[in-house]
């Protein structure tokens, strides 16, 4: 339980004019006499739910959906604000805003809603202090009243009466039991606004209504400005994507109502922006009744990772837009936690995405606190028995669903507790994430060994049994007529099992437990002997023949030598009568081409990579995504929508890719023994059809440029490093360098070091093509 750095004498109060979840929304306030305004004043506030503070009518800061989302049962983040200049000498309204939030709105989908999911009364916490001197606190002597909103919820969007702006205090507060203790100084940056979008297009609709394409998908709210008579309503509906004939179909949404209702008071002309709410869209369908007319209109993207902190572009445009599609499915799903959707009523801390997401998402932007924050939420909802939930912050650990079992311990979800903070140590070097997660990995290595006592995980098949598992999900089969191999749940959870413990192995090593470095060391050696013996034929062929079998085992070293090159080229015939369509999942994908790049398969990585049919990262693009789809098939060539039960266009998981150009493609990779990029280790991969290829990226160090260009028999290869960052270039068979800044140049086994500025660096190709005809 992290310590709350400050001393707290303020009491957590609920507003006496709050009638409950889904109803109009309340607030407290107090005056606040002051003789003179102090520099340093500062306002330290919560609440069970969201707020806003005002101060003599003006908002403090612009951080959104404060305090944030956490287990909150386990902390509660607090802001601190220098509010000085709110202040004047004299009485000082302080106005605090709450609304239901993540605390009590609808939180998982319309077949099991959990509403009050942390509790049932909202409440403000909140006190102001010039150095040690407390000025005012959340006490029983503040008033409360209800708002303009007249109903709000993460799902349900906001219903805004804006005849009802001028507050009326109409009944004190009362004191809740509450820890005070509970509280932290919110662990990452907040989340903020990005630039406005303008619509691209506008068409109005049979009904009168008018649609507006901002041209981008996002999570974002709207903005309008609008003029007309008191009581006219503005109504907005959102979706992400337009049907055939350009039919605007929300139905993916889900029962998240995802709507603003915005009532006029009249007169000028009045703006609004939601305030206790989000949704994922790209489209807003308009809609207003009564005299009143639109003046202005936006998308206000928001983000706790609005900034992007690594970029990768090359010679193939669709390519290129799939990168930024993948930088924006971040920024709409990094609101506060990392979730699969920002659209339906779901939006949830899914584990599984985000372990398979966690390295393209710190190539993309500086996600150390985000993604360190997301993981005490993740330790803090593992079950008893070590498992580790489905998502997190958790609604169901405290309430859990009738007949479901538990939504925890599913291989390749849970295995976020391993490989999450191995990335957050491989890019940020810090071993502390290592040590604060270690005992959380070992519970869940005890929890994988106790599904089947033993080696080999045999999940069971019923949603919520213990160790069920959610395989390769949404593994293409191709056609189903004659469906392509696909792994089954228990290789998949044995594989998962075997990557866990090696990398809980190292990870114990590096952070000096050497006797459970030794234990799980010779753990992960009998998982892989035992995970021969049940899966590979005496041929070398992998049992269930498929893709994602295939890349996790070549990818985490769980191929016999003896069966090596069989192994490969059964890898190669699975891929070639699949012609080059992709045939993985959630988990399988993210190794499908690392794992082809590291046995020296480029054409095939290639061929998967650029397809344009689907399965294919490029058929999304060329239809249009601008996020990354849930669904290979989510739009079926002919525009039509793929089944809206469970077809979300902004899901971050397949954007995985990116953790493989920029590692594999551009060549930069973060070293494990010099890790934070105090080392760089540099193995690029000439995929021809790519080039020319340039990345960036922003470590602690500074930034760190590399671009490449095939020439004829040779690439050109430049590479620009900050201070503080050693390069090592690594002998590559596939690519020889032949010349290091123009001298001739022979690689030694163990790697030519690079020191600070730039470098240019010759490898030969040729070679690498004349094989690719033959094999
Ligand atoms: C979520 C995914 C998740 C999957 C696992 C889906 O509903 O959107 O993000 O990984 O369930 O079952």
């Amino acid at each position: 339980m992290a310590a709350s750095i400050m001393k707290w004498q303020a009491q957590m109060i609920a507003p006496v004019a709050d009638r409950g979840q889904g109803t109009p929304a309340s607030f407290v306030s107090k005056s606040l006499i002051l003789t003179h305004v102090s520099p340093d004043t500062q306002l330290h506030i919560s609440a069970q739910g969201l707020y806003l503070c005002f101060i003599n009518g003006e908002r403090v800061g612009e951080d959104l959906l404060t305090p944030g989302w956490t287990c909150y049962d386990h902390r509660l983040a607090y802001q601190t604000y220098n509010i000085a200049k709110y202040l004047k000498t004299g009485e000082n309204k302080i106005v605090i805003w709450l609304g239901d939030g993540w605390w009590r709105s609808q939180m998982m989908w319309a077949q099991n809603p959990i509403f009050n999911c942390w509790g049932d009364r909202i409440a403000a916490i909140a006190q102001i202090q010039s150095g040690k001197s407390l000025l005012l606190a959340t006490d029983e002597t503040w008033q409360s009243g209800n708002l303009p909103i007249t109903k709000s919820g993460i799902y349900y969007g906001e219903d805004y009466d804006a005849r009802l702006e001028s507050l009326k205090e109409i009944g004190g507060v009362e004191a809740l039991t509450f820890k005070n203790k509970l509280l932290v100084p919110h662990e990452t940056s907040p989340v903020r606004a990005l630039p406005f979008l303008a619509p691209a297009e506008q068409w109005a609709e049979a009904d009168g209504s008018t649609v507006f394409d901002f041209a981008q998908n996002a999570g974002a709210v709207i903005r309008f400005t609008v003029q007309g008579e008191a009581g006219a309503v503005v109504t907005v509906e959102h979706s992400e994507i337009l049907g055939p004939k350009n039919h605007f179909d929300n139905r993916n949404y889900r029962s998240a109502r995802a709507q603003i209702v915005y009532t006029l008071k009249g007169g000028a002309a009045e703006t609004y922006q939601p305030h206790f709410t989000f949704m994922g869209f790209r489209y807003a369908r308009v809609k207003i009744t009564g005299k009143a007319k639109l003046i202005t209109i936006h998308a206000v993207p928001i983000s706790s990772v609005p900034d992007m902190a690594g970029g990768f572009t090359c010679g193939v445009p669709e390519v290129n837009r799939l990168v930024m599609n993948t930088v924006w499915s971040q920024r709409s799903n990094f609101i506060e936690v990392p979730t699969d959707c920002p659209q339906r009523d779901e939006r949830l801390g899914w584990t599984g995405d985000a372990q398979v997401f966690a390295g393209t998402a710190c190539w993309l932007a500086d996600c150390e606190t985000f993604l360190r924050k997301y993981m005490r939420d993740v330790v803090a909802d593992q079950r008893k028995d070590g498992a580790v939930p489905h998502f997190s912050p958790d609604p169901t650990r405290l309430h859990p669903i009738k007949g479901r079992g538990d939504w925890a311990g599913s291989t390749g979800w849970g295995d976020v507790i391993t490989v999450m903070p191995w990335q957050l140590y491989l890019h940020y070097g810090d071993v502390g994430v290592l040590q604060e997660c270690f005992p959380a990995m070992l519970k869940w290595l005890d929890y994988l060994w106790n599904i089947s006592g033993g080696p080999i995980v045999r999940p069971p098949a019923v949603w919520g049994g213990k160790g069920f598992t959610f395989g390769d999900w949404l593994q293409p089969v191709g056609d189903n007529r004659k469906p392509r191999p696909t792994i089954a749940d228990d290789c998949a959870a044995t594989l998962y099992h075997a990557i866990s413990t090696g990398l809980a192995a190292r990870i114990a090593k590096i952070i000096g437990k050497q006797k459970e470095a030794t234990a799980l060391t010779k753990r992960h050696a009998e998982i892989k002997r035992a995970f021969e013996r049940e899966y590979f034929s005496s041929t070398g062929r992998l049992a269930h023949n498929d893709m994602t079998s295939y890349a996790l085992a070549f990818l985490y070293d769980l191929v016999p030598a003896k069966y090596a090159v069989a192994a490969k080229a059964y890898f190669r015939k699975v891929i070639e009568d699949a012609d080059g369509l992709i045939g993985t999942g959630f988990i399988g994908t993210p190794a499908l081409l690392p794992a082809l790049t590291k046995l020296g398969m480029d054409d095939l990585a290639e061929k998967l990579f650029l397809n344009r049919k689907v399965p294919g990262w490029l058929y999304q693009v060329e239809r249009g995504a601008t996020t990354i789809w849930e669904r290979w098939d989510a739009l079926a060539p002919d525009g039509s929508i793929y089944d809206p039960d469970m077809n979300s266009y902004n899901h971050y998981a397949y954007g995985a890719v990116c953790q493989w150009l920029f590692e594999d493609v551009a060549g930069l990779a973060p070293s494990s023994s010099k890790p934070g990029f105090d080392e760089i280790v540099i193995t690029p991969n000439f995929l021809s059809q790519l080039s020319p290829v340039s990345a960036w990226h922003q470590t602690r160090h500074g930034r760190v440029e590399a671009r490449w260009k095939i020439n004829g028999g040779s690439a050109q290869y430049e590479i620009t490093l900050p201070e503080g960052a050693m390069g090592l270039v690594k002998p590559n068979s596939q690519f020889p360098v032949t010349h290091i800044n123009g001298r001739k140049t022979k690689v030694p086994v163990k790697g030519q070091r690079l020191g600070a500025g730039r470098h240019e660096i010759t490898f030969a190709v040729k070679a690498n093509n004349k094989r690719r005809k033959t094999q």
